[in-house]
């Protein structure tokens, strides 16, 4: 999928061109970025960008990427208690399929000029944030139908305009990732469902499951536009397409007749239909615990991020196997693992 020319030199200040020997200043290239970002063209991995241009993709692909490996442990936590070999089957796949969403984005960072190991050392000493949903436990099988309708629900309305990023290979991953997002958002509102049809003890824990997510989930969009001290460059460089209240707000309002189709109460007084704007009204967020979560002191970041290094250390020796065999089929192999 990342199969571009990959010649990935860092941006000099100036260069020569090879057909005409003559200096290329960066003003030229930057003249050029520009005129290909208002054209609403894709930029691709071998195209001079500025260096901050540069940062915050990496930044915000690798903050994704790590949002969906870490985001495998709160429902992989429920594999082997699925209530039937489907909903087992179902939840194994979209586990797998999240891990891979992470490979994507790996990649797409790659493109980047940063390495992989570097990300993922970000990540494991705590330099890195991830999504600050993941840090909130899964008490009951109504939470993995929750973290489906509403979690990855979430995530679809935040990535579809990612699909139309400004960076070619974070927009291409992001197609393939939308569409798997929204097999997982249905399998989550199916297993709701199903329970919401069976006894009251079932229809009591997806309330209660809903009544726990609801304000997290909405603090996934990120912190208040006027707060948030990213939006305004990485909307002019058309990375993000549309802003985190604005994205909160077409999400409050889609969600609110599923609710009533599904039969629970979305857990917000303040929630009602606003005729002159409209659009749903909903009570303000508590930021603080939004902060205290990103700060480290969520419910479980301490062992989200002990499972998570400690998977990595565990699997040291597949990556050495994997490099092995890779050797071996390049045929740059030393004789080390002749014996098989
Ligand atoms: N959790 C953790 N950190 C968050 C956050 C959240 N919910 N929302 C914002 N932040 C962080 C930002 O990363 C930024 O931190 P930094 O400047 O130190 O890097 C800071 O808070 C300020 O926020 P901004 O609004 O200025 O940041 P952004 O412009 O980057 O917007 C974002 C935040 C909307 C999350 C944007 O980065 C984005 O759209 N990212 C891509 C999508 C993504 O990463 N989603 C994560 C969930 S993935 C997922 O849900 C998996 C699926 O399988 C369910």
């Amino acid at each position: 999928m990342y199969t571009q020319s990959l010649d990935l030199a860092g941006p000099p200040q100036a260069e020569a061109d090879p057909e005409t020997d003559r200096v290329i200043h960066r003003d030229t290239r930057q003249a050029a970025f520009d005129a290909r970002i208002a054209a609403d063209a894709k930029i691709e991995p071998q195209d001079w960008m500025p260096d901050a241009y540069r940062k915050t993709l990496v930044r915000q692909i690798s903050q994704h990427a790590h949002s969906e490996i870490i985001g495998m442990q709160p429902e992989g936590n429920w594999i082997s208690r699925a209530p039937s070999l489907k909903r087992k089957a179902i939840l194994l796949a979209k586990v797998q399929d999240e891990g891979g969403h992470g490979l994507y984005l790996y990649s797409a960072a790659e493109t980047l000029n940063v390495s992989r190991d570097d990300l993922v050392e970000a990540l494991h000493t705590g330099r890195a944030k991830y999504s600050s949903i993941f840090n909130y436990p899964t008490l009951t099988w109504a939470d993995v139908g929750v973290i489906g309708w509403l979690v990855d629900g979430a995530a679809i309305m935040n990535q579809v305009p990612l699909c139309r990023c400004s960076y070619g290979p974070y927009a291409r991953a992001m197609i393939r990732i939308c569409k798997e997002e929204s097999f997982h958002q249905r399998q989550g509102f199916d297993a709701l469902r199903a329970m919401m049809g069976g006894t009251e003890a079932q229809r009591a824990m997806v309330q209660d499951a809903v009544d726990r997510w609801w304000f997290p989930v909405l603090m996934m969009f990120g912190p208040p536009d006027a707060a948030s001290p990213n939006s305004t460059q990485t909307m002019a460089w058309g990375i993000k397409r549309i802003s985190n209240d604005d994205l909160r707000q077409k999400f409050v309002d889609a969600t609110v007749e599923q609710a009533r189709v599904l039969g629970v109460t979305l857990p917000d007084p303040g929630l009602q239909w606003n005729e002159a704007r409209g659009h749903y009204d909903f009570s303000p967020l508590d930021w603080d615990e939004f902060r205290r979560v990103l700060n480290g002191d969520g419910p479980c970041n301490r062992e989200r991020l002990a499972t998570r290094v400690r998977a990595h250390e565990e699997g040291e020796w597949v990556r050495e196997a994997a490099m092995a065999h890779a050797r071996r089929r390049n045929g740059d192999d030393s004789g080390e693992c002749d014996a098989r």
